[in-house]
């Protein structure tokens, strides 16, 4: 089989989407898969080994909430012995002692805790779960007895910037290496939630310039990793590493995605892993090769001298702000949308008094916590 591209370097295995959680952050799709839509473990671990002998090294099991799988410890175990290095992205909720103990013999490397607020009211109220954010704080004392290497994710929005130097601390407390300060992604239930979540370009300034001082003070101690407020910047990230490029994403039901909010990009088609090989899917799925590369770009990126710095930003967020994934991100100051971006960002940011869409999947929906 001719190959296009080198091999991806991670996946994200979208376990699940259902959650305990009902985040309005969350960058699942708002169509849903069900539960029994899923692919069943016997398909997950063909899908692991494929991955391995594709060239894939790191594997993120994610969701959704991947500890709502029964068969989660099975399926590390598995992927350890293809070889593949393991990071559980959770929210710690539903996670009993045991099963951490069980996730530690199968083999998990690392653990990704996500941070809804850093304490119980604002944590309870992202996460629309009350008592959430207390077994949160349990599951983390067995984390750190265990000894798992720990990452935090704090998703940052204008109802919690505030809280980023307690997140910092919390870090350190819980004995994490890293944390990745991820202003929130306008994705999903996230692109209907932006009234309720857009940070004010004060608040993303003020963030901006809390971790460039706090990556001074805490180095060597803590690694921060930081996605800014897009929305209120001049240049677009390098999304995905660059569109087909170094990571791919399954989703619950099998379909094979270059990014996670993929199908926003209507005119493309997808593989599924019960149809055809990773690795065939990886090198010839026409939308892998849509965005690859700088072959498919117009101007301004065509000719601009950052086009491979960002491979032009994030496709999906071209398609859902001006409607053509080809476009040039419009958080490009190149960009002919780039002011009536900053602006939209701003009366977004005004609404005050926005009511969180909670995500709700099917079977799932809890009673958002006041
Ligand atoms: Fe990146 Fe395109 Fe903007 Fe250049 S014009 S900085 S390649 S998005
Ligand atoms: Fe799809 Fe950025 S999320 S390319």
């Amino acid at each position: 089989m001719a190959q296009t591209a080198p091999p991806p370097i991670a996946m994200l295995a979208e376990l699940t989407h259902r959650c305990p959680l009902s985040c309005p952050y969350c960058s699942n799709p708002v169509e849903m898969t069900r539960r029994d839509s899923e692919m069943d473990t016997d398909t997950w671990v063909r899908v692991f080994d494929e991955a391995a002998a594709l060239g894939v090294l790191q594997l993120h099991l994610s969701g959704g909430e991947p500890a709502s799988r029964r068969d989660l410890v099975t399926l590390v175990q598995a992927a350890r012995q293809a070889g593949l290095y393991t990071n559980l992205i959770t929210s710690a909720i539903g996670l009993t002692e045991q099963r951490l103990h069980e996730l530690d013999a199968a083999g998990l490397d690392h653990v990704q805790l996500s941070l809804q607020g850093t304490d119980a009211v604002m944590a309870d109220k992202v996460g629309g779960y009350r008592g959430g954010f207390d077994r949160k704080m349990k599951a983390v004392e067995w984390i750190k007895q265990i000894g798992f290497p720990l990452t935090l994710n704090f998703v940052l929005h204008r109802h919690n910037a505030h809280q980023l130097p307690r997140a910092l601390e919390l870090a350190q407390d819980m004995g994490a290496r890293r944390i990745e300060v991820a202003t929130v992604q306008f994705h999903g239930w996230a692109l209907q939630n932006r009234d309720a979540l857009m940070p004010t370009r004060e608040q993303a300034q003020q963030v901006t310039q809390h971790v460039t001082e706090a990556r001074k003070a805490l180095k060597g101690t803590l690694v921060i990793d930081y996605v800014p407020a897009d929305y209120h910047s001049d240049y677009p990230k390098r999304c995905m590493g660059g569109w087909g490029t170094t990571g791919l994403n399954v989703t619950p039901d099998g379909q094979v995605l270059p990014c996670h909010a993929a199908q926003s990009i209507p005119h493309l088609r997808f593989d599924r892993v019960q149809d055809k090989s990773l690795a065939e899917i990886w090198h010839h799925n026409a939308a892998f090769n849509a965005y690859r590369g700088t072959g498919w770009m117009s101007e301004p990126c065509q000719s601009c001298e950052r086009k491979t710095v960002d491979f032009g930003g994030c496709r999906c967020q071209a398609m859902a702000i001006i409607g053509d994934a080809s476009a040039t991100d419009p958080v490009c100051i190149k960009s002919p949308h780039h002011k009536q971006l900053q602006a939209q960002a701003n009366q977004h940011a005004a609404r005050v008094d926005a009511p969180f869409v909670y995500r709700t999947a099917p079977g799932t929906a809890r009673e958002p916590a006041e």
